[in-house]
């Protein structure tokens, strides 16, 4: 397949771009700056630079290509001022608007559009079990994926096949919420963040990257899936495991007033959850390499 990958460059898009260039796919990886993207390994991907908002030359390569991969998107990561949010919804919005923008230009169009998008589209839901068919939640990040969504899904009006990928926290070895959460265990200070009852839906990179895989080429995958352990557990029982696959003490839980002290607004992502399951992964008979959390963190940390 030739791929036309956006946002490839980060967390999640490094190990896609390993995988898909072993399956010997082409790909074009869209990138605000070519200069720091290092891709010796993977002759076969090519770096085409776009501004992730307006279009351009890059668009061409969209004309004839099989499938669209967006993750391009300001981290979340960061204080939420009001212009980290401002960039949090303008980054997604924009770029996903200027790929549709693209396939509707294309006169040989893509048959897949995958899209990003993240659990947080459901806010908080204490109790309930939450499958794709859960309606959307309420607050900041519910609106950005609500928002990143619906532009994505009007691909579909130009006869496209579209997936978005509701994902919870992502776990690997080299970066996301995995790296920062294990940093104090390893200072032997960790603990989980206010009351610890708050669902905390993970899900190990390779698992993402093989989901994307599938819906590459399953054909009648489309609309939300959610990308997530089966495992469900909240965050008192992650950072337990956390603890015993480090070695290390868990502490009792640091109160919800303290993380929103230091974190501001960004500190209602953590202190909320959802229980998210599988359900379109689980009727599709997708099978998870990593579907248990101490497998999966055993695996990072070996
Ligand atoms: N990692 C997780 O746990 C997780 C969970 C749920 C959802 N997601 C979503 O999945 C997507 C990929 O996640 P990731 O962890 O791989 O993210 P990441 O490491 O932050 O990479 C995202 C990529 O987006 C591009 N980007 C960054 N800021 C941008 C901006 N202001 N405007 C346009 N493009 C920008 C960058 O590519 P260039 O600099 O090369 O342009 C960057 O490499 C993200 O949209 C994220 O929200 C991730």
């Amino acid at each position: 397949m030739k791929i036309i990958l956006a946002g490839g460059s980060g967390f999640i898009g490094r190990r896609l771009i390993q995988k898909l260039a072993t399956a010997r796919h082409v790909v074009v990886l869209l990138t605000r700056n070519p200069a720091a993207v290092h891709l010796e390994a993977w002759p076969s991907v090519k770096l085409t630079q776009w501004d992730a908002k307006s279009s351009g030359l890059w668009a061409k390569e969209l004309d004839g290509a099989d499938a669209v991969i967006n993750l391009a998107g300001e981290t979340l990561a960061k204080r939420w001022s009001s212009r980290q949010k401002e960039r949090i919804v303008n980054s997604r919005i924009d770029a996903t608007r200027a790929l549709v923008g693209a396939v509707r230009q294309a006169q040989h169009k893509p048959s897949v559009f995958i899209n990003g998008s993240a659990v947080g589209f459901y806010g908080d839901v204490p109790n309930d079990p939450v499958p794709e068919t859960h309606p959307r939640g309420v607050g900041f990040l519910s609106d950005v994926c609500e928002r990143w969504e619906s532009e994505a899904r009007k691909a579909e009006e130009c006869g496209v096949r579209v997936v978005m990928l509701r994902t919870g926290p992502v776990l690997g070895s080299d970066g996301g919420a995995l790296q920062k959460m294990a940093l104090p265990y390893k200072l032997f200070v960790g603990a989980p963040l206010g009351s610890g009852r708050q669902w905390f839906p993970w899900i190990h990179r390779d698992d993402v990257v093989r989901v994307i895989q599938l819906a590459l080429e399953k054909s009648d995958l489309a609309g939300p899936i959610n990308l997530v352990a089966p495992d469900s557990v909240t965050m008192k029982q992650f950072c337990d495991q956390l603890g015993r696959t480090l070695h290390r003490p868990s502490w009792p839980p640091v109160p919800a007033f303290v993380i929103r002290l230091a974190l501001g607004e960004m500190a209602g992502m953590l202190l909320t959850g959802q229980r998210v399951v599988p359900s379109k992964l689980i009727e599709h008979g997708y099978s998870f390499r990593h579907p248990k959390l101490d497998d999966a963190l055993r695996n990072i940390f070996s």
